[in-house]
Parts: structure tokens; C-alpha cells; sequence
């Protein structure tokens, strides 16, 4: 059978990372490669407590049945004082929906906003699976330039005004690949530049808890005047990915679109999830939690950055990560680290070449190191095997 692709669809190529992970399940290697939590330190215990007689304490309607496609009055309850605690934000019910995933967010953004031949603008380099949802969309990412410390104002001014893009998606606080954190300034200007061109903005926020160092910064939603930015909060990654709740705040008109597009997409969230999610933030679990994971991950973040400096030649610089699960490296320019990553993976260790990170294909000398997943020991041993490659 020839099957006709849809236009949307024919010229879309599966994630680079999804392939990656399918070569990592065949053999013994060590994979800096993901970007998953630690899988010792998942709250197994907790969620075990929890699940514990859910039904009989919930009741059968409450924990298995279709849910309201907002999203679980009682989770809603509890998201208000985590969103002010933990984001500084405050919401109301009308401002809130609950979907499955930051990633279902970023799904229903492109679909509200972006038209066929639309510019979506991204931070250079970005989270690639919005290179992949847009493509969905028959839209076009072009990548702003960026440090450290967020994103280049004048590129961004430049870029809004030559493309007129349809949305900015952003993760201003250690960012995937790179972990960098938009100073307080540039999230001001960001916000303001912003509402003056009337560009809406999708801000994703799945790592701020996840915090080593410095001070706790306000997101970016919290300069909104205009009501043009969306936030997303997600708990994969301070809870578990698999229970896939995130939580968008905006404005109620988009609100409503999102509801139309959830429920054509999957009709509501697991309500066992959401009863979870709701649990850990009503007692003090989520604190425990993060209490748990906070020195473990920046313990593993010390030890990757230490063997760098070790193992790895001078000219590999690498970022410092305050916070966030990767560290960000690159070579000189020039450099093209594809045909290193193949031969790296004969050698049982794996990075991913930052190149798929970036809206061009740029960025070729660049790898993105995940610390969060490996062990201790697996760091030293692995990191060394690079050295050796490398040097
Ligand atoms: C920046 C960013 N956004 C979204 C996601 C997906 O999150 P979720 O599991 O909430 O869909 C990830 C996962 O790695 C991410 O790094």
C-alpha cells in the first residue's frame, strides 16, 4: 500500500533524541544523552503511600472516571498556593488548565497561534522538540540569539520586526540544552518588547525548582501586562514524567482554545495523576522530595564538572549550570561532533550533539551532557572514555 502523507506530516522527521534512545536500549552504555530524572531518586515510596487505597479513600468516580477537561477541581485547589510559593504567580480558575505534559502545552500553543509559513521564534539553541512541533504546523523556528543570560534584545527586536512572528517560546530558567537563566533585565525587557509588537509568548518552566545556587527569579508571566504570555509548569521533572501533569496559566480566552484542542486531542488528564500531583502538593511532599533530589543532582553536576576538567582537552569549554539537569560544552568552531558521538557509542558512552538543538542546524561543535541520570561512578568512568576520545 502507498500511503499519502498528509502535507502537514510528509516532510516532518521523527526526533533525533527518540532515535538516540532506541540505540541506548540495545547494550550496557552510559548515557549522558537523556534528559530524565534521576531514576533512584523517583518518589517511589510517596507514590506508593499514596496509591495505597486511593479508590477506597477517593472513591471510584473521583480517582477512574472521565474528569472535567480543565482539570481536577481538587487539583486546581491545590495548584493556586503551589503557583504562588513556588512561581510567584497568582491564578484563578479561569487562568488554569491542566494538561498532560509542558509537551501537550507547546502542542496546543503552535496549534492556537501558528498558520501554515508562520515564524515561530526560539532561543539559539532551543528544546528540539519544538522544532518538531512547529514543523508539525507547517511553521518555520528561527533561532535569537543567546547567552547566558537570556535571550539578545536587539536580535529579538530585529527578528519580530523582519518576520512577525507568530510566537516566542522560551525556558528562561536553566534552560534544555544550555541551563543558562535570564537575568532579571532581560525578563523585563522580554516582556516588555513583547506586548509593545503584540507577540505572544509561550514561557516553559519545567526546572526552576531545581535549583543549585543564586537567587530564585521571577518568570517572566509575572511582567505581563498585555496578557500575551503563556506559562507552563510541569511536574515530570520534580515529581515524575510518567504521571504527565503540567499546569498552563494564561489568559481566558486562550484558555478556552486549549480546552477545545484537549478535548479533541484526549478529553482530560488522568485523574489518578492529578489525584497524585494534588496529594504531594497539599502535604509537604513535594518539599521532602526536592529536599531529596536538590543535593543529589548538584552533588552529580560537582562530579561531571570535575572530571571535565580532568579528562577533557582545554579547548572543551562548558558551562557552570546553577540549576537544571545538563551541562552545555563546545569545541572551536569547526569541530562536527556527529561522526565523535557514533564512535563514542562503540565505546559504550553516550552525549547528544547540540546541533539537533538548534533551529538551523547550527551549533555542530556543541553536546549537551546529562548529569542527572548516570551515577557517580558511571560520571567519573564515562567522562574519562571522553577524555580519551577527545584528547
Ligand atoms: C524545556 C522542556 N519543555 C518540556 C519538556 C517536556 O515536559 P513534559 O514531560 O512536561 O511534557 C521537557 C522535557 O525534557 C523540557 O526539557
Amino acid at each position: 500500500m502507498t500511503f499519502t502523507i498528509s502535507d502537514r506530516l510528509k516532510n516532518v522527521s521523527g526526533s533525533a533524541i527518540r532515535e538516540i534512545f532506541e540505540l541506548l536500549k540495545s547494550g550496557d552504555i552510559i548515557s549522558f544523552a537523556g534528559g530524565m530524572p534521576s531514576a533512584q531518586t523517583l518518589p517511589a515510596k510517596e507514590i506508593d503511600d499514596i496509591l495505597n487505597g486511593i479508590v477506597s479513600r477517593y472513591g471510584a468516580i473521583e480517582c477512574l472516571q472521565y474528569e472535567s477537561t480543565f482539570g481536577k477541581a481538587r487539583l486546581m485547589q491545590s495548584l493556586k498556593p503551589f503557583l504562588a510559593e513556588y512561581k510567584n504567580l497568582s491564578a484563578e480558575n479561569e487562568n488554569m488548565i491542566v494538561l498532560s505534559g509542558a509537551q501537550q502545552c507547546i502542542d496546543f500553543a503552535c496549534k492556537t497561534f501558528v498558520n501554515k509559513g508562520d515564524v515561530v521564534l526560539v532561543q539559539n539553541p532551543t528544546y528540539l522538540s519544538v522544532l518538531q512541533i512547529v514543523a508539525t504546523y507547517e511553521g518555520k523556528c528561527v533561532g535569537v540569539n543567546s547567552s547566558e543570560d537570556g535571550l539578545d534584545i536587539k536580535d529579538l527586536e530585529e527578528k519580530m520586526r523582519k518576520h512577525k512572528p507568530k510566537l516566542l517560546y522560551a525556558v528562561p530558567t536553566f534552560s534544555n540544552p544550555s541551563s543558562g537563566e535570564y537575568t532579571l533585565q532581560n525578563r523585563k525587557a522580554i516582556a516588555e518588547l513583547t506586548a509593545r509588537h503584540g507577540v505572544m509568548v509561550l514561557e516553559d518552566d519545567p526546572y526552576s525548582e531545581i535549583r543549585f545556587e543564586g537567587e530564585k527569579l521571577p518568570p517572566l508571566k509575572s511582567f505581563d501586562t498585555a496578557g500575551n504570555i503563556i506559562y507552563v509548569a510541569s511536574f515530570s521533572k520534580i515529581i515524575s514524567p510518567s504521571l504527565r501533569v503540567a499546569v498552563a496559566v494564561c489568559d481566558p480566552a486562550i484558555i478556552a482554545k486549549f480546552n477545545i484542542s484537549k478535548q479533541s486531542t484526549d478529553v482530560c488528564s488522568s485523574s489518578l495523576s492529578q489525584l497524585i500531583v494534588s496529594e504531594f502538593l497539599q502535604g509537604d511532599a513535594l518539599k521532602k522530595h526536592l529536599a531529596n533530589i536538590i543535593p543529589a543532582y548538584r552533588k552529580k553536576r560537582d562530579k561531571m564538572a570535575e572530571c571535565i576538567k580532568q579528562h577533557m582537552p582545554a579547548s572543551f569549554k562548558c558551562n557552570a549550570a546553577r540549576g537544571g539537569m545538563f551541562l552545555w560544552g563546545e569545541f572551536p568552531d569547526g569541530r562536527d561532533l556527529m561522526p565523535d558521538f557514533r564512535k563514542l557509542i562503540d565505546k559504550k558512552v553516550a552525549f547528544l550533539p547540540g546541533t539537533h538543538f538548534f533551529a538551523g542546524g547550527e551549533g555542530k561543535n556543541t553536546m549537551r551532557l546529562n548529569f542527572s541520570n548516570a551515577s557517580p561512578e558511571q560520571i567519573e568512568q564515562g567522562v574519562r572514555v571522553m577524555g580519551e576520545h577527545f584528547r
